[in-house]
C-alpha cells in the first residue's frame, strides 16, 4: 500500500509522522519503504543519513533513470528502508514542466518495487508542487497531519479541496486515510491553559466537520521528537517507553484497522499463546 503524508502548509508534522509511523509499522513486523520527496531531506537526516551522503537519492531515481533498487538503502531500524531526498529536488517543477505524464513519474519508477513492501510512505514537501502531485497520484491513501491551530485548519480545507479538484481532472485513486492531529499540547501548566483551550476548540471543530476521517489517535507535543532528529534516531529507538512513542504505535495500529490489515505482531503473539496453551 502506498501512503502519501501530505499537507501544503509547512511544519505540520509531515516528516515526524512519516519517520515515526514508518518505524512503528516496522516494529510491528511490516516491511516499510520511506521515500523522502522533500528537498529539505528532513526525513533522511532524521534517520541518521549525513548531509554529505544523501546521494543517490529520489532525484536520481526520478530524473536520471537510476533504478529504484540502486537508491533504496536500509536504515538502523530493521524492516525500514529509505530513499533519500536531497536539495536538487527543489528544481523538480522546472524539470517536469514540459514532460508528458509528468504527474505519473513516481508511480512509474516505483514499478514492481512496491510489491516488496507492505507500506511505501511518501514524505511530501510543504507545497502542492509536482512532487506532491506525483505522491498523490502514486498513492492508495493519504494522511494529512495538522497541528491544532486556526491557520492549520484553513490549510486543511484548502488541501482537501485541491485534491478533490485534482481528482476531477486526473486519474487519482488515493483516498483520505485520515486527518492526524500532531503537536497536541497535553501540558497542564497554567501558562499553557489558554493554548490547550484553543487546541481543544480546533480539534472539536475538525471532528464535527470531518467525523470519522479524523484519527482517534493523535501525536502529543513532545520536545523529544525534535531531539530524535539530532540523534538520527526514530522515537521508538530514542525513547521507546515514552507516551509519544506509544502514540505513534497507536496511530500505526489505527491505520491497520482502518485498512482492514491484520497486525502481524498480534498474530504471532496469538500463535505463540496458542502454542503454549497446547
Ligand atoms: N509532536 C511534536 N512535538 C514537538 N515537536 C514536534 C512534533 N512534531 C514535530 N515537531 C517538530 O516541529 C518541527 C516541524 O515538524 P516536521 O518537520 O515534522 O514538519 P513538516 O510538516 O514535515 O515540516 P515541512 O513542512 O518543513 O516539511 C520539527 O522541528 C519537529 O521536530
Ligand atoms: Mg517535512
Amino acid at each position: 500500500m502506498i501512503v502519501a503524508v501530505i499537507n501544503c502548509k509547512g511544519g505540520t508534522g509531515k516528516t515526524t509522522t512519516s519517520v515515526n509511523l514508518s518505524a512503528a509499522w516496522a516494529a510491528l513486523g511490516f516491511r516499510v519503504l520511506l521515500i523522502d520527496l522533500d528537498a529539505q531531506a528532513n526525513a533522511s537526516l532524521s534517520l541518521g543519513i549525513a548531509a554529505a551522503d544523501l546521494s543517490p537519492s529520489a532525484m536520481d531515481m526520478l530524473f536520471d533513470d537510476v533504478p529504484i533498487e540502486s537508491v533504496i538503502r536500509s536504515t538502523s531500524t530493521t524492516g525500514l528502508d529509505l530513499v533519500t531526498g536531497e536539495s536538487e529536488l527543489a528544481s523538480s517543477d522546472l524539470i517536469l514542466a514540459d514532460l508528458p505524464d509528468r504527474e505519473k513519474l513516481l508511480a512509474h519508477v516505483l514499478g514492481s518495487a512496491k510489491e516488496r513492501y507492505d507500506f511505501v510512505i511518501c514524505d511530501c514537501p510543504p507545497a502542492m508542487s509536482m512532487l506532491s502531485v506525483n505522491a498523490v497520484v502514486a498513492a492508495d491513501q493519504y494522511i494529512v497531519p495538522i497541528s491544532p491551530e486556526y491557520l492549520a485548519l484553513e490549510g486543511l480545507i484548502t488541501l482537501l479541496s485541491t485534491i478533490s479538484r485534482m481528482k476531477a481532472s486526473m486519474d487519482i485513486k488515493a483516498e483520505l486515510l485520515g486527518i492526524l492531529f500532531t503537536m497536541v499540547n497535553l501540558d497542564r501548566l497554567p501558562t499553557r491553559r489558554r493554548e490547550m483551550k484553543i487546541q481543544l476548540k480546533i480539534i472539536r471543530l475538525v471532528q464535527q466537520q470531518y467525523g470519522t476521517d479524523v484519527f482517534q489517535a493523535f501525536v502529543p507535543r513532545d520536545v523529544r521528537l525534535s531531539e530524535t532528529a539530532a540523534h538520527g534516531q526514530t522515537i521508538l529507538e530514542f525513547a521507546p517507553n515514552s507516551k509519544v512513542a506509544t502514540q505513534h504505535i497507536r496511530v500505526a495500529d489505527e491505520v491497520l484497522r482502518r485498512c482492514g490489515i491484520t497486525n502481524q505482531a498480534d498474530d504471532s503473539m496469538k500463535r505463540e499463546e496458542e502454542g503454549h496453551g497446547q
